[in-house]
C-alpha cells in the first residue's frame, strides 16, 4: 500500500495539466468516485492495524497533495484564459469623466455670491403659491393679463370667480417669496430669491415655460431710486466686468412705481453696435423700481416710514448674455456637449 501511495503521488505531480480537458481527466483519474484515490481508501480497511496510523496519514496527505494541485491548476487555467482574451490586466482602469455643474447653477451661485458680499441674505419659497402672495399683494389689478389662463399654470380655481385670492397655482415670478418675507419680517430687509418659476408659454430659443428667477428686496428707511442704481451698476461690473455700463429705461410693473427696466452695455461689441444687440450697442437684462405703496401695506410696512427697492432677472437670461448662447433651450436638454463647457470646480 505504502508503494502504491508513493506511485500514486509521483504520477499525479507529474500528470500534465494543460488545458480544461487534462484538468478534468486529471479530476477523474485521481479525484473522482471512480478515482485512485477513492480506491485505496477502499482498501484501507485491509491494512493490519499496525500499520493504519502511518498509512492513514500517508493516505491523506496524498489526497490533499492531488486535491491542492486541482485547485491550483485550475485557477491558473481560468486567470490565463483571461489574459488570453486580449486585456491587459495591469493596466489602471480608465476613470469615469468628471461631471461638472450645470451653467444655471454656476450662475445662480455667482449672483448670490455678488449679492452677499454686500448684505442680501436669500430667501425661498414654495412653487406652488396662491394667487395673493403671486398677483393680488402685488398689485396686480384684477384683470391684469398676466393672471390670465393664458400666461399662468393654474392648479386650482377656488370659487370659479376671477382672481380669487385663493386660487393654486404655479408661481410666475419669485416675487412671491419677497412678499412672504415682508410678511413675516420686519425692516430694515436685505434679501434675494432664487428660485424655479413657471409661465405658460411656447417653448423657442427666447422663452421657456420652466426658467429660474433672482430677484431682490432691499426695504429700510430713506432708500431711494439712486441706491437702486447704484447696486445695479455693482452687480453689473461683478457679473460682466469692471467695463460695462448699464441704462435704465422707464418701464411699468404693478408692484413698483417708478420701475425701470435695465440694459447692460454689449459685452460682444462693446457698445459700437453688432448682430447680438441689434445695433443698439444695449442688451436687456432685468426689471426694477421702487417697491409701491400698496404692496408695502399689503404685507404690514408702514409705507409713509419705510421705501425700498426691488429687482428682477432671468438666472437664463444673465447665462445667455454672459456666455453668448444664443438658444434658451440648450439649458434644458442636458446634452453633454453643451453642458461639458462649463467646467468648474465642484464646490
Ligand atoms: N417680477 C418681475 C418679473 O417677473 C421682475 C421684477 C422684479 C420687476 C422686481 C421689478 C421689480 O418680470
Amino acid at each position: 500500500m505504502k508503494e502504491r501511495i508513493e506511485e500514486l503521488r509521483r504520477e499525479a505531480e507529474s500528470y500534465p495539466i494543460t488545458d480544461q480537458e487534462s484538468l478534468e481527466q486529471y479530476r477523474i483519474i485521481y479525484l473522482s468516485k471512480k478515482g485512485f484515490i477513492h480506491s485505496l481508501f477502499d482498501g484501507f480497511r485491509d491494512v493490519p492495524a499496525e500499520a493504519k496510523k502511518e498509512t492513514g496519514l500517508l493516505l491523506n496527505n496524498l489526497k490533499q497533495f492531488a486535491t491542492d494541485r486541482y485547485n491550483a491548476s485550475k485557477e491558473s487555467l481560468s486567470s490565463a484564459e483571461t489574459a488570453s482574451s486580449g486585456a491587459d490586466l495591469s493596466m489602471p482602469s480608465v476613470p469615469y469623466g468628471e461631471g461638472s455643474r450645470h451653467p444655471i447653477s454656476i450662475v445662480r451661485k455667482e449672483i448670490i455670491d455678488i449679492f452677499s458680499r454686500i448684505g442680501f441674505t436669500v430667501s425661498e419659497g414654495p412653487e406652488i403659491e396662491d394667487d395673493n402672495h403671486v398677483f393680488s399683494m402685488l398689485n396686480f389689478p384684477k384683470d391684469h393679463p398676466a393672471r390670465d389662463m393664458q400666461d399662468t399654470f393654474y392648479i386650482k380655481k377656488i370659487s370659479g370667480e376671477e382672481s380669487d385670492p385663493h386660487d393654486v397655482l404655479l408661481r410666475t415670478h419669485t416675487s412671491s417669496v419677497q412678499v412672504r418675507v415682508m410678511e413675516s419680517q420686519k425692516p430694515p430687509i436685505r434679501t434675494i430669491s432664487p428660485g424655479r418659476v413657471f409661465r405658460n408659454e411656447a417653448v423657442s430659443a427666447r422663452a421657456h415655460c420652466i426658467f429660474h428667477q433672482i430677484e431682490g428686496l432691499y426695504i429700510a428707511e430713506n432708500v431711494s431710486f439712486a441706491d437702486l442704481r447704484q447696486v445695479l451698476l455693482y452687480f453689473a461690473r461683478e457679473f460682466f466686468g469692471k467695463d460695462v455700463s448699464i441704462r435704465l429705461r422707464p418701464s411699468f410693473f404693478p408692484f413698483t412705481e417708478p420701475s425701470a427696466e435695465m440694459d447692460v452695455s454689449c459685452n460682444l461689441c462693446g457698445g459700437k453696435g453688432c448682430n447680438v444687440c441689434k445695433g443698439t450697442g444695449w442688451l436687456e437684462l432685468l426689471g426694477c423700481g421702487m417697491v409701491d405703496p400698496n404692496v408695502l401695506e399689503a404685507c404690514g410696512i408702514d409705507p409713509v416710514r419705510y421705501t425700498g427697492y426691488a429687482f428682477g432677472m432671468g438666472i437664463e437670461r444673465a447665462a445667455m448674455l454672459k456666455y453668448r448662447v444664443n438658444d434658451l433651450r440648450l439649458y434644458f436638454e442636458n446634452d453633454i456637449r453643451f453642458l461639458s463647457q462649463f467646467r468648474t470646480e465642484i464646490v
